[in-house]
Parts: structure tokens; C-alpha cells; sequence
């Protein structure tokens, strides 16, 4: 039988926690498939396997879970964290991520920046060729002025829309909304994020260029790790 989709997220994050160490301070990731790192790190520090873990937490919902687990967590501060453990919505071949469809894109960057290795747990649906290719751009944005600021973003990236779950828009964790954008063919993707990063009204986007050290990868046949 073919393992569905979240035993393969499960192996995946049970494999990343396979690089926790007693003593680490670990940024602890957001979405489904970070869920079951929480989960294990948790389990294997009730285990006595781990000692003197401290999390940091890239959203509210995973602080609330990590703590409902016993986990230690602190706020970030400027010192470097071990490691982080996180989700992704797409992966390409050189370890460049698209980030925030869970919503969470602006804490994991300000955390997972300061991770001396980033490391990606996913099932094999997320890796494309290139970034792009099935997911969204989220865009983390100013509420005020934001139907501004989404023209400013359309002009650029057309075909995006503002993310609006329900009535109201979502908000993140910052207070923030998100603009979902589509992005072209072909792009450079360094050079659109500093286009973006330069748009007035921009908080963030969900690229994380550069910044994944390893990717656990499950898929049927197995878990892959590649390395940057
Ligand atoms: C949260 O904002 C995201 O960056 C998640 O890490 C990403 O959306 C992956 O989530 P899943 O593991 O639920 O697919």
C-alpha cells in the first residue's frame, strides 16, 4: 500500500529531529508538517532521549502547541539558534523555498534567519523545478493602505489576489494581511524579492532564498535528504 500524505510528513520530521542534540536551542516551524516535529521533539524529550531543549516559536499556534507539550519556549532574541525545523510550500533543486501558505512567513524568516541550519521537512509534492510552479507567493502586507499597496504589487505580478479565507481578510500573527501573488514563467527570484522587498506597503515575502541547509523529502519510496 502507497503511505498517504501524512505518514510521509510524519517520517519526514521524525528524520530532522534525528539532528537535535541536548542543549539545542531550536526554532520550531509552523504548518502540518512541522506540527509532528513539535510532536516528536516533545516526545523524545518526554522519553529522556533529549535534555535542556528550548524552543522558539514561529507562530502563535506553534508556541501554543509546543507549550501544551511541555516544550520550553522563549521569545527570539539575538542569539543564533542551533537549528530550525519547518515546513514548505514548494522546494526547488537548489534548496530555494516558497513559504506562507500557513501565514506564519514573516516570524519564520526573522527566526529561521538566525538558524545555523535550516532544515525543511516535506513529502515529495513540494519539490518543484522551479519556484513558482504550483503555489502562491504570499506576500505579507500593511493593512493600511493596503488596496494601495495591492496595486503597487499588481502592476508587478498580475493575477494575485488579496488571501480572504472568509468576509474579512486573514491577518497574521503581525497584524498583517497577505497577498497571494502569481508569479510568472520565468523570474529571477533573487531579483524579484529585492523588487519586492523595495515596494511600499511590503512587509515580507514568502521567499526564503538561500537560507535551507538540508530537506528531509518522503516520498513513497522513501525519505531523501539533500543537503546545500
Ligand atoms: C507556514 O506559514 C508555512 O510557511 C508552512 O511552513 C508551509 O505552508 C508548509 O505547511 P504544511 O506543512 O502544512 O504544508
Amino acid at each position: 500500500p502507497v503511505p498517504d500524505l501524512e505518514a510521509l510528513k510524519k517520517e519526514a520530521a521524525v528524520r530532522a529531529t534525528h539532528l537535535v542534540r541536548s542543549g539545542m536551542r531550536v526554532g520550531l516551524g509552523t504548518g502540518s508538517t512541522a506540527k509532528y516535529a513539535i510532536e516528536e521533539l516533545a516526545r523524545r524529550i518526554q522519553a529522556g532521549e533529549l535534555t535542556d531543549i528550548t524552543g522558539v516559536a514561529t507562530s502563535e499556534a506553534s508556541d501554543t502547541l509546543a507549550r501544551s507539550l511541555g516544550l520550553r519556549v522563549e521569545v527570539l532574541d539575538p542569539r543564533p539558534l542551533d537549528l530550525a525545523i519547518d515546513g514548505a510550500d514548494e522546494i526547488d533543486p537548489q534548496l530555494n523555498l516558497i513559504k506562507g501558505l500557513g501565514g506564519a512567513l514573516l516570524r519564520e524568516k526573522l527566526t529561521e534567519i538566525q538558524a545555523r541550519q535550516l532544515v525543511i521537512i516535506a513529502d515529495h509534492t513540494k519539490v518543484v523545478e522551479r519556484l513558482g510552479q504550483k503555489a502562491p507567493l504570499p506576500i505579507e502586507i500593511a493593512r493600511f493602505g493596503f488596496l494601495s499597496t495591492i496595486e503597487r504589487l499588481r502592476a508587478q505580478l498580475p493575477g494575485g489576489r488579496l488571501r480572504q479565507p472568509g468576509a474579512q481578510p486573514y491577518v497574521t500573527d503581525n497584524g498583517n494581511y497577505i497577498y497571494d501573488a502569481q508569479l510568472p514563467e520565468t523570474f529571477d527570484p533573487a531579483t524579484l524579492e529585492r523588487q519586492l522587498k523595495g515596494t511600499l506597503g511590503v512587509v515580507d515575502t514568502g521567499f526564503f532564498l538561500g537560507m535551507a541547509t538540508h530537506a528531509f523529502v518522503a516520498a513513497p519510496d522513501g525519505v531523501r535528504e539533500l543537503v546545500r
